[in-house]
C-alpha cells in the first residue's frame, strides 16, 4: 500500500495530540455526574469523522447515551466494512492509586513499551482503539485508498451493557447492512507476539440480597440465636464453588463447549510465561478450576466471581452489630453455547434454594450477553491475518479472549454477519484499572495495519 508509513510519520504528532484531546473529556457511562462530558465526546467523535472523510455522519439518539454513525459509500457492488466501537469509558476509581490524573493524558515510558505509553482512561479500552480506525480512514479517504465503502458505528454506553444499542440494531437493520464487522476493543498477546481475537465470553451479571432481622442488632444480645446475613452470604457464596474450583449450580456445566485435544493443544502453543504472569501480579500462585491451565481457565471456561460485596459496620473502629442485610455483585463468564438468560435464571434457582430458614434472598439480574467464537477461514479472519502478516511480518496466533463484548452475539443475530476483532492493546494495559495506558507504537501500529485490512478482505471479497 502506498506510503501508510510515511503518511504515519508525517502526522504521527497530530494523530497523537487527538487523541489526547478525546481523553481530556471524562466521558463515563456509568456516572450521571458526568453527563455533558459523554454528550461531549460523541460531539467530538462526529466531527472526528467528518474531518476524516466521513459523509452523513449523525448522532442518533438513544433512550441513553447517543450512538455516533457515519458512512462512506463509495460503490454499491464492493464489500462493506461496519467498525464499531465505543467512545464511553470506565469510572476512574480509586482515583488516589493512578500516578497521573486519568483526564490528563501524558505519554510515559514502562518496561513493556519502552517507546512510551499514552496514560488516561480510555486510552486502550476503548477510545485509543476507535480512534485507531478513524485515522486509517483520514489515510485511505485522504490518498484516495479506500478499497470499499465503509460505515461507523460508535456507541456510549458499552461500559453500562449496550442496553440501548441493541434496539438501534434491530430497528436499522437496513442502515446497518454491512459484509463484515471490524472491531479493536480487545488485546493481543505482546507486541512481538501479535494475535487476532477470536473469542469472548458470554456474561450474566446479577446483585444478590440476604436480608435477616427487620434492624440491626446487638451482636451480644442476638449473637448465637439469629442468622447473621453476613455469615449467611459468605457461607452461601463460599459454596458455590466445590473443592476442585468447580461451580456447583447444578446444570451449571450442561452446555459447555469442550474443547477437543487436538484444540487445547493448538491453545498451549501460544507462547506464556507462568512466572512473569504471577511476578506481574505479586502472586505466590495462580488459582483456579482443577484440570486446566491458566490460559484456559481465562478463556474457555465458565467462571462466577464476587465484584463486590458489602453490609454491616465498616467504619472506624469497632461496632457489636449484627446487620439486617447483606450484599454482593456477583458475574458469571459464560462460554459459547450457554445462554445468558438460562444461566441467570440457574442461578436465581440455586441461590434462592440453598438459603437457610430465617434469611430471606433476593436475586436481582443485572445485565448480560452471549458469548462468541469467530471462524477462522472466513475471509474476514484471512485478510485479518495477512494484514498482521504485512505490518508485523508475523503470522497473527488465533486466540480466544475472557473479556466480553456482548452485542457482539447480537450483530451477528441481527445483522447476520461476522465480526473480526483486532485488538492492539496488552492485557497489561490495564484497563478498567487504574493506570490504563495504551502503547505509542500500539497505537500507530493499528493505524498502519487497519488500511491493510480493507485492502486484503476487498479482494479476497472479489475473489
Ligand atoms: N473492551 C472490553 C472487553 C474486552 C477487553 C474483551 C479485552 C477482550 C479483551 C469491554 O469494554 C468491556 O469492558 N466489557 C465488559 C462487559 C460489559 C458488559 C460491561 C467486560 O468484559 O467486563
Ligand atoms: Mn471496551
Ligand atoms: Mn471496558
Amino acid at each position: 500500500m502506498k506510503a501508510i508509513q510515511d503518511y504515519i510519520k508525517e502526522h504521527k504528532d497530530r494523530f497523537l495530540n487527538e487523541l489526547l484531546e478525546l481523553l481530556k473529556i471524562p466521558s463515563i457511562s456509568a456516572d450521571s455526574a458526568y453527563k455533558n462530558d459523554v454528550l461531549k465526546t460523541a460531539e467530538a467523535v462526529k466531527t472526528s469523522l467528518e474531518n476524516a472523510g466521513c459523509d452523513a455522519v449523525e448522532i442518533c439518539e438513544t433512550d441513553g447515551y447517543p450512538i455516533v454513525y457515519g458512512e462512506k459509500i463509495i460503490n454499491s457492488n464492493l464489500p462493506t466494512v461496519l467498525v464499531y466501537g465505543h467512545y464511553d469509558v470506565q469510572p476512574a476509581d480509586p482515583i488516589e492509586l493512578w500516578t497521573s490524573p486519568p483526564f490528563e493524558p501524558v505519554i510515559k515510558k514502562t518496561a513493556l513499551h519502552p517507546e512510551g505509553a499514552i496514560f488516561a482512561r480510555g486510552s486502550c479500552d476503548d477510545k485509543g482503539q476507535m480512534y485507531m480506525h478513524v485515522k486509517a480512514l483520514e489515510f485511505m479517504t485522504k490518498t484516495n485508498q479506500l478499497p470499499c465503502n465503509v460505515k461507523f458505528m460508535i456507541e456510549g454506553e458499552e461500559e453500562v451493557g449496550s442496553v440501548n444499542l441493541s434496539k438501534f440494531v434491530k430497528n436499522n437493520q437496513g442502515k446497518l447492512k454491512n459484509d463484515v464487522i471490524l472491531i479493536s476493543d480487545t488485546g493481543m498477546i505482546a507486541n512481538d507476539v501479535p494475535s487476532i481475537t477470536t473469542g469472548l465470553r458470554g456474561l450474566s451479571y446479577v446483585e444478590v440480597k440476604v436480608t435477616g432481622p427487620n434492624r440491626d442488632l446487638h451482636s451480644g444480645l442476638y449473637g448465637g440465636s439469629v442468622a447473621n446475613p453476613i455469615n449467611i452470604l459468605t457461607k452461601m457464596i463460599a459454596s458455590l464453588h466445590d473443592e476442585n474450583n468447580h461451580i456447583t449450580i447444578p446444570s451449571f456445566y450442561d452446555k459447555v463447549e469442550e474443547l477437543s485435544i487436538e484444540e487445547r493443544a493448538e491453545m498451549a502453543k501460544a507462547p506464556f510465561n507462568l512466572e512473569a504472569y504471577k511476578k506481574a501480579l505479586d502472586i505466590e500462585a495462580v488459582y483456579g478450576e482443577e484440570g486446566y491451565t491458566t490460559n484456559e481457565r481465562n478463556s474457555i471456561r465458565p467462571t462466577l466471581d464476587v465484584n463486590g460485596i458489602w453490609g454491616g459496620y465498616t467504619g472506624e473502629g469497632a461496632k457489636t452489630v449484627i446487620a439486617s442485610k447483606a450484599f454482593a455483585k456477583i458475574s458469571m463468564r459464560l462460554v459459547p453455547h450457554q445462554d445468558w438468560e438460562e444461566i441467570t435464571q440457574l442461578f436465581k434457582t440455586h441461590f434462592e434454594s440453598i438459603a437457610p430458614k430465617g434469611v430471606k434472598v433476593k436475586v436481582t439480574p443485572h445485565h448480560g450477553g452471549q458469548g462468541y467464537v469467530t471462524p477462522i477461514d472466513s475471509i474476514g479472519y484471512q485478510a485479518a491475518s495477512k494484514a498482521y502478516q504485512k505490518t508485523f511480518g508475523k503470522t497473527p496466533i488465533p486466540q480466544r479472549s475472557g473479556g466480553s463484548i456482548p452485542i457482539v452475539a447480537l450483530f451477528e443475530q441481527e445483522l447476520k454477519s461476522k465480526t473480526i476483532l483486532m485488538g492492539f492493546g496488552l492485557d497489561s494495559d490495564a484497563i478498567h484499572s487504574p493506570n490504563e495506558h495504551f502503547g505509542v507504537l500500539n497505537y500507530l501500529k493499528g493505524i498502519e495495519t487497519i488500511p491493510y485490512f480493507y485492502k486484503y478482505y476487498t479482494e479476497l471479497f472479489n475473489s
